[in-house]
C-alpha cells in the first residue's frame, strides 16, 4: 500500500517519505481493517515531524497524521459494532479492549501508525459512523480537532448555554470549531486573529463584524474583550494559544468563568491567581474520547454543521500539505485525499 512515514529521529518536513508498505495483517479479535480515503493535519503534526511532539523524536519509523477516515474492508472476529462497506472516522485515541479497565491510551500518528497510508487497522471501538451526508474529506476533519472544541465547551466544566460568550484564539482547525459550535449552542463568540483576513472569513460563520479583534494591531486584546462584554467578561476562553496568552485569558474572562487550555504554540508565565477573585476555572483538555466524538456527531447532525476545509491536497502532494500548514495561510482544516 502506498503510505508516508516520517523516520525515526526526523527533525523536519523535508524527512517526510513516500513509501510503499506490506498491506496490513488480517484483522485480529475486535480489530477492522480501513481504506483509509482521507486524512487532515493537526498543529501537533508539524511537532511529531520535527521532533517535539511529547517524548520527543520518535523512535521508530511511524506513519503520521491521527484524523481520518475511509470504508471497512475487513471485520476480525467477535466484531460487532461495524460492517464491512460502513464509512467511519478514526477516533484520536485508541483502547486496546483486552487491556485492563483503565489501562494505557494510545494515540495515533505517534506513538501508533497513523492515517497517512492507503490502509489501517484499527479497534472496532476505536472508530465511529460518519455525520449523516458527510463525505471522506469532511469526516477526516473531527477526530482530533473537533472533539477538543467539543470537549472545552461541553463536557469540561459547565456547558456552554444560550446567550453565554465564547472567545477562540486564532483561526485554526480548533478554533474554527469551537466557533460553530459555541453558535450552534446559542452562544455569542469574540475571535482573536493575527489577520483581519482571516478574522472577515469567520463573518460568514456567525462571528458579529465587531466581534472580531487582531491580536498583532490590540496586543492587549482582554482589553478589548472587556470593553466588547461591558466589562463583564467572557464565559468560556478556548486557549488554543497556550501558557503565553494565559494572563491575558484569564482577564479575559467573566465571574464563574472557565478556560479550556488546548494549546502549546505560546509559552510563558501565568498567574492563576487571577482566576481566585473570578470563581473561575483551569481545565486541562486532551482531545476527547468516542463517547465526547458521538455526542459532537449528534450535535453535528441536528445543526447540520460543515467543517470549513480551507484546501484539499492530492496524496502525493501531502508534504505541501505540511508546508502550507506551516505557512499559516489557512483558515479551518488541510485535508489530503487519499
Ligand atoms: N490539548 C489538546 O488535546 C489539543 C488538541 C488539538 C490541538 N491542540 C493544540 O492547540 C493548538 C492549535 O491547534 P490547531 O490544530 O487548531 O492548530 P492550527 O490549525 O495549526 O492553527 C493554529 C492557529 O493558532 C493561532 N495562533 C498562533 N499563535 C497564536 C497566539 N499567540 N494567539 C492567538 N492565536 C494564535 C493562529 O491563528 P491566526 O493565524 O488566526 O493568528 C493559527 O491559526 C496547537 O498548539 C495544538 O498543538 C491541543
Amino acid at each position: 500500500m502506498r503510505a508516508y512515514i516520517v523516520p525515526k529521529s526526523s527533525t523536519g518536513i523535508e524527512q517526510l517519505r513516500r513509501i510503499d508498505l506490506p498491506d496490513p495483517q488480517p484483522p485480529g479479535p475486535g480489530q477492522v481493517v480501513v481504506r483509509v480515503r482521507a486524512a487532515s493535519l493537526n498543529y501537533r503534526d508539524q511537532a511529531v515531524v520535527a521532533g517535539r511532539y511529547i517524548g520527543g523524536a520518535l523512535a521508530r519509523d511511524t506513519v503520521p497524521l491521527s484524523d481520518g477516515a475511509g470504508e471497512v474492508i475487513a471485520t476480525g472476529a467477535g466484531v460487532s459494532r461495524v460492517r464491512i462497506g460502513e464509512h467511519v472516522a478514526a477516533t484520536f485515541m485508541q483502547v486496546d479492549p483486552s487491556g485492563p479497565p483503565g489501562g494505557a491510551v494510545t494515540t495515533l500518528g505517534s506513538p501508533l501508525d497513523g492515517m497517512l497510508a492507503e490502509q489501517i487497522v484499527l479497534y472496532e471501538n476505536g472508530v465511529v459512523p460518519l455525520p449523516e451526508g458527510y463525505g471522506f474529506e469532511q469526516a477526516a476533519t473531527l477526530p482530533c480537532a473537533a472533539v477538543t472544541a467539543w470537549n472545552a465547551l461541553m463536557v469540561a466544566g459547565r456547558p456552554v448555554r444560550p446567550g453565554d460568550t465564547v472567545l477562540v484564539l486564532g483561526t485554526g482547525g480548533v478554533a474554527v470549531f469551537a466557533l460553530q459550535f459555541a453558535r450552534a449552542a446559542g452562544a455569542r463568540v469574540i475571535a482573536i486573529s493575527s489577520s483581519d483576513e482571516k478574522l472577515a472569513r469567520l463573518i460568514p460563520l456567525g462571528v458579529r463584524e465587531g466581534d472580531t479583534i487582531n491580536y498583532r494591531r490590540t496586543p492587549e486584546w482582554e482589553q478589548q474583550v472587556l470593553r466588547l462584554t461591558a466589562g463583564r467578561g467572557v464565559d468560556v476562553v478556548v486557549e488554543t494559544a497556550g501558557t503565553g496568552t494565559l494572563n491575558r485569558s484569564f482577564s479575559a474572562l467573566a465571574i464563574g468563568g472557565k478556560v479550556g487550555l488546548i494549546g502549546v504554540l505560546a509559552s510563558g508565565e501565568s498567574n492563576p491567581y487571577l482566576l481566585m477573585r473570578k470563581q473561575a476555572s483551569l481545565h486541562g483538555i486532551f482531545v476527547g474520547d468516542r463517547a465526547m466524538f458521538e455526542q459532537m456527531i449528534a450535535a453535528i447532525n441536528v445543526n447540520r454543521i460543515l467543517p470549513v476545509i480551507d484546501k484539499v491536497f492530492p496524496f502525493e502532494e501531502a508534504v505541501s500539505a505540511y508546508r502550507h500548514q506551516l505557512a499559516g495561510s489557512f483558515v479551518g482544516k488541510l485535508v489530503i485525499r487519499i
